[in-house]
């Protein structure tokens, strides 16, 4: 099979992940009791990478699906299709899972249709059963089997809501950028900066992200912070990568990129 290739790469090299609480420890006592987990935190904290390390930890397949508003329980669970003259059963990634007592990691939840979601309530709960209707069948959850969700409390709208019964079948993880030292750290490794470097664009962050009365609908993430040390990696000035990978990522306002870049000035270094 072709993903031989990548998932022995994964074995070989755990992903980088510095806890920051004590999501590690609950998230392994949930593993150990199959209990599905809801992970939420603004974009860029950390969650998809979080899950990646658990995984690999666990020794687990992760198959991960983005929720989008036009997906059907059918692409979760499986649909026929015509091969040739013959249908064929064709398993969708959540029915994968629990065959294979993989993690399966439902991303951005919130931006799913509430009718798509009841699919994991069987699932999600003490019964660890997947209702195949189309196959007139119900699947037990093969051991090692764990759901898990994730989304960000800041994009949630009241319509996007996570629906109550769903939500109380899940024990909860909450995720935020990481304290300034671990920041530093992630951000020196792996945009592959030195210190002094990951620090000045830590403290860039912490300020923007303690702006009083801010006009920004999001603050700079810890994956913007890698970004624009990415571009100092890549031989631009810290200035010129700080405008580039967040001034002008955080607003089209002309107004608020000043401002923004007046901050910048009065944080960063001058050399
Ligand atoms: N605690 C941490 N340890 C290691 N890397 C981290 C940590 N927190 C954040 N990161 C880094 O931040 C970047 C973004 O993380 P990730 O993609 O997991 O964010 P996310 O929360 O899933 O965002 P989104 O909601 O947009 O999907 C990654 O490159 C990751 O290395
Ligand atoms: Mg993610």
């Amino acid at each position: 099979m072709n993903n031989v290739g990548p998932a022995a790469e994964t074995r070989s090299r755990p992903p980088f992940y510095r806890p920051t609480g004590d999501e590690v420890k609950v998230f392994h006592a949930a593993a150990r009791r199959g209990l599905p987990v809801l992970i939420k935190g603004p974009t860029g904290c950390g969650k998809t990478r979080f899950v990646e390390a658990m995984a690999h930890e666990l020794g687990r397949e992760l198959i991960t699906v983005a929720g989008h508003e036009d997906m059907t329980s059918a692409d979760l669970v499986g649909r026929f299709l015509l091969k040739g003259a013959e249908t064929v059963w064709v398993d969708g990634p959540l029915t994968r899972a629990v065959r294979q007592g993989a993690i399966f990691y439902l991303d951005e939840v919130v931006e799913a249709r509430q009718d798509t979601t009841v699919v994991i309530h069987p699932i999600a709960d003490h019964r660890r059963e997947l209702p195949v209707d189309r196959l007139g069948t119900t699947l037990s959850a093969a051991p090692g089997f764990q759901l898990v969700i994730s989304y960000n409390p800041g994009y949630q709208s009241v319509l996007k809501n996570l629906k109550e019964s769903t939500r109380q079948r899940f024990v909860a993880i909450t995720l935020d950028f990481p304290p300034a030292v671990t920041e530093t750290e992630v951000v020196a490794r792996e945009a592959d900066v030195d210190i002094e470097i990951a620090d000045a664009l830590v403290t860039l962050g912490n300020a923007i992200r303690h702006l009083d009365a801010s006009p920004l609908r999001e603050v700079s993430s810890t994956r913007m912070l890698i970004l624009a040390g990415g571009l100092v990696a890549g031989g631009l000035s810290l200035r010129s990568a700080v405008q580039s990978a967040v001034v002008e990522v955080l607003s089209d306002d002309p107004d608020v990129i000043r401002a923004l870049g007046e901050l910048v000035d009065a944080v960063l270094p001058t050399r």
